[in-house]
Formats: structure tokens, C-alpha cells, sequence
């Protein structure tokens, strides 16, 4: 009998696969990290085969670590970096290009562009994005008008279209599924989360022929078998959502009012709104929380870029530092209000702001700054940058008590309560902070039964450690405004 769920997290900077048991408990995991390209400036491309090679591996040594075989496994769920677009070949699975990435702000001018001409109320009417480089619409338009020959090939239904997930189930599939789920396609600007379809005049306004789309599925559902070849006998891939969705059911948010906010490349804060649509009237998202049995709950999300990939700069940019766990000990180093402020904005400034073309700077050298304030400055960004998105909730009428945080830089207990001083609400932080594998294998296991229902789910969400905000309001406040005078200098507006 199988007794174990395989999760696939697919992310920006590395992919992950992890064993779980039924109890939600980590059997074996593995990770690889992968080359990032940035051809030109504000330009970030991932090689599509980096991104298959880096998964199945993966999924190979964690299956092997964990000493099972496939027939163990009950279900694969598989999670991902969301909008990043790829287009490949149907009958050969070749991409015709990289895949371009979330971040990348190529498409920036074309957006103004078309903003230009009014559509951005229909996009966010339809959509509830804003109409920004960093959803797949402009990215796949960029490709099919840039690709030689790509726009007729892919009129001729030659072409298919994924963001990650979509592509690694065709892979696993032998090019069986063209399918995503419905969480990964609210996030390409083409699909009408109202009505849960690709909507006709946004393809058009962005000129995507329909024949490259996939099928629409709910986040627990059928998306087909893998091939024998890759584990020894084909496994059933039952749950798919994009990583910040699938964090939000890894941390069983399934109230409206519940929050979290996860902590990798970027920082995404997402709170279940329940069956409601919210519109933000502070340029945050409204987006498709998990679509279960038809049903669709709904989520409201503050997307920063730059979270985890800030640390990743002080060490492989500036090379500050050799290992991301030395910055917890450099910040306690030091009092919190040194006077740095680094705004990370190397591939613009997401919510809730929206300035594609802002770039990052540092302020408040002085001949005695050092690496500790430099790199502290860089953890106090992340909670700036979160402090930024709960301000806009509130603004759009909505008060988050307690929010739960996950992803790797949560195992950071200064980052952590210096977010909690900032906030000034209570940080749960959970027993497994691998919360977006953890969504992907518990969406997997609801489709093949091993959970009834979301309540068994909850039932295994546990808090490892709770944070209450510890530095007086004053002194936190005073620091949030250095920050937000230091961003207002970084806008393309300034
Ligand atoms: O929207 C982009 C997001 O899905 C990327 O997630 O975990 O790679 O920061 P991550």
C-alpha cells in the first residue's frame, strides 16, 4: 500500500522534491540550484532544460533517500514559480526559447503601451492583476513575436504555451496533459477568474492564438501519469498550484482572513478571502487562492520580488557573506536603527507599488557602516517590503491579527521577530517551514483520498514558535518611515 506524497516545488532560484508521509511529516528531501541568466538589463531567463534536469534529479534522490519505490507513492503534487512562460514544440517537447521569468521587465514599454490605450481596467476587472511585465501574457506575445516563425507556427496549433507546471507534466507525461490548474492560470493575465475561463478579448488584446492553451483543471484533480521511465512505474500527478498558493494550504488557510507569507526569492503575503472576489483599491492582487471540487476560493496578495534573493545578493553579488545563516548572527551584532537602508529594487518594485523601471540602492553609508549593517539592512528590507503590504491591506479595509510565515529564510529567528516589531502583529511560524512542497502534497492527497477533506489538513498544521512584536511601537515606526523616504527616492517618478 502506498503510504507516502512526493511534491515537486519547482522555484526561481532551485528546485526541490520532498517525500512526505500522510502526517504531513518530512521523509527525505534533495534540492538543486540552477543557473540564472540575465542577458540584459532587467532581463531574467532560466534555461527550460535546466529546469527538468534540476527536477527529475531531484525527485530521483529524494525518492531514493527516502528508500522507496514508485508504487509507494500515492501522488505527485507539483508546485512552481508562477508566471514564467515557456513555449515549446508539440510533437518534439523542445522549448522554442528560454523561459522567461517572473521578474524579467522586458515587456515593460509594450505594457505602458497598452495601458495607453485604457486596457488596464478590463485586465484588472477580469483578471484582478494589474497590468504589469510580471504576469505571462506579455512575456508569451514577446516570444511569439520574437521567435522566428513562432506566432504562424503557434496559429497553426504547433505551439504550446505553459507557465512551469504546465511544462514539467508534459514532460512527466510523455506530452499526454496540456494542463495547468487554476491557481497558476489566474496568474497569466489571459484567464477570467470570474468565470474560470481564458477570456476571448484579453487573448486578443495581447494577440495569443487560443491553440496554444491548456486545460484548465481544479488544484486537486487528474493531470495524468508519469512515464515509467522516470521513477520505474508511471505515479498519478493529483494536485498542482502555483508555490504561493500552495504555501497558502500548506499553512491550512482556509478561512477567509487567514494569511501568510512566504519567504523565498520574493515575499508573497496572500490572504483567503473565501468565496468573495475582493478588488484592491491599493494595487494589490486579487487572485485564485485554490479551486477545490469546482469551487473556487479566492485570495487578496501583496507580491514583493526581492526577498530571499537580496540575501542571495550579499552573498554571490558583493560576497558579504558565505552562507545566508550568517546573517542572523552579523544583525544581532548590532542595534536595529544603524541608519542603512537597502531597497532591493533590482528588477523594479512590486506591490504596492508597481514601478517596473525603480532600481535598488543603498543610503546611509557612513566611513563606519560595515557588512553587519549592510546585511542587516538587507533582512529589514523583507520586512519593510511586508509592513508596505499589510499597510495596503489595511487601507483596502482589511485587518490581519496574525500572520503565518514560511519559506527558507523563516528559519532566520531575527528576521523573524524584527517582522513582528515592524508589524506590530503576531508571526506564527510552523513546524515544517516547507510549507509550498507541504500545499502541493497535501492538494495531491485530497485528490487521491488519503485527506477527505481541507479539515484534515488543518487538523495537521502545527505552530512551531509564535513572535509578538517586542520593540516599542515609536522606534519601529521611526524605522519604517527611514525606509519608506529611501524608497520614494528610488522611483522612476522621483
Ligand atoms: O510569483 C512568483 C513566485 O511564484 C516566485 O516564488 O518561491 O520562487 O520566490 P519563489
Amino acid at each position: 500500500m502506498s503510504s507516502y506524497l512526493l511534491a515537486l516545488d519547482q522555484g526561481t532560484t532551485s528546485s526541490r522534491a520532498i517525500v512526505f508521509d500522510f502526517q504531513g511529516k518530512v521523509i527525505a528531501s534533495a534540492q538543486q540550484e540552477f543557473k540564472q541568466h540575465f542577458p540584459h538589463d532587467g532581463w531574467v531567463e532560466h534555461d527550460p532544460e535546466d529546469i527538468w534536469n534540476t527536477v527529475l534529479a531531484t525527485s530521483r534522490e529524494a525518492i531514493a533517500k527516502a528508500g522507496i519505490e514508485a508504487a509507494d507513492i500515492a501522488g505527485i503534487g507539483i508546485t512552481n514559480q508562477r508566471e514564467t512562460t515557456l513555449v515549446w514544440d508539440r510533437a518534439t517537447g523542445k522549448p522554442v526559447y528560454n523561459a522567461i521569468v517572473w521578474q524579467d521587465r522586458r515587456t515593460s514599454d509594450y505594457c505602458k503601451e497598452q495601458k495607453s490605450k485604457g486596457l488596464e481596467e478590463q485586465v484588472k476587472k477580469k483578471t484582478g492583476l494589474l497590468l504589469d511585465p510580471y504576469f505571462s501574457a506579455t512575456k508569451l506575445n514577446w516570444i511569439l513575436d520574437n521567435v522566428e516563425g513562432a506566432r504562424q507556427r503557434a496559429e497553426q496549433g504547433e505551439l504550446a504555451f505553459g507557465t512551469v507546471d504546465t511544462f514539467l507534466i508534459w514532460r512527466l507525461t510523455g506530452g499526454e496533459s496540456h494542463v495547468t490548474d487554476a491557481t497558476n492560470a489566474s496568474r497569466t493575465m489571459l484567464f477570467n477568474i470570474h468565470t474560470q475561463e481564458w477570456d476571448r478579448d484579453l487573448l486578443e488584446a495581447f494577440a495569443v492564438p487560443a491553440a496554444v492553451l491548456p486545460e484548465v483543471k481544479d488544484s486537486s484533480a487528474d493531470f495524468g501519469q508519469t512515464q515509467a521511465e522516470f521513477f520505474g512505474a508511471p505515479v498519478r500527478i493529483a494536485g498542482v498550484a502555483g508555490d504561493q498558493q500552495a504555501a497558502l494550504v500548506g499553512q491550512a488557510c482556509f478561512q477567509p482572513g487567514m494569511a501568510k507569507s512566504t519567504y523565498g526569492t520574493g515575499c508573497f503575503l496572500i490572504l483567503n478571502t473565501g468565496d468573495k472576489a475582493l478588488s484592491s483599491a491599493n494595487r494589490l492582487l486579487t487572485t485564485v487562492g485554490y479551486r477545490l471540487n469546482g469551487k473556487v476560493s479566492y485570495a487578496l496578495e501583496g507580491s514583493i520580488f526581492v526577498a530571499g534573493a537580496a540575501v542571495q545578493w550579499l552573498r554571490d553579488g558583493l560576497k558579504l557573506i558565505q552562507h545566508a545563516r550568517e546573517t542572523e548572527q552579523l544583525a544581532k551584532t548590532i542595534p536595529v536603527n544603524h541608519g542603512v537602508y537597502l531597497v532591493p529594487a533590482f528588477t523594479g518594485l512590486g506591490a504596492p507599488f508597481w514601478d517596473p523601471e525603480a532600481r535598488g540602492a543603498l543610503f546611509g553609508l557612513t566611513r563606519d557602516t560595515g557588512i553587519a549593517e549592510i546585511v542587516t539592512a538587507g533582512l529589514q528590507s523583507v520586512c519593510f517590503q511586508t509592513k508596505d503590504l499589510l499597510a495596503a491591506m489595511a487601507r483596502d479595509g482589511v485587518d490581519i491579527q496574525t500572520l503565518r510565515v514560511d519559506g527558507g529564510m523563516v528559519a532566520n529567528d531575527w528576521l523573524i521577530q524584527h517582522l513582528a516589531d515592524i508589524l506590530r502583529v503576531n508571526v506564527d511560524r510552523p513546524a515544517v517551514i516547507e510549507t509550498t512542497a507541504l500545499g502541493a502534497a497535501y492538494l495531491a492527497g485530497l485528490h487521491v483520498g488519503v485527506y477527505q477533506s481541507v479539515d484534515d489538513v488543518c487538523g495537521l498544521w502545527q505552530c512551531q514558535q509564535h513572535f509578538s512584536p517586542q520593540l516599542p511601537e515609536e522606534e519601529a515606526s521611526a524605522l519604517h518611515k527611514g525606509w519608506s523616504n529611501a524608497v520614494k527616492r528610488v522611483m522612476s517618478t522621483a
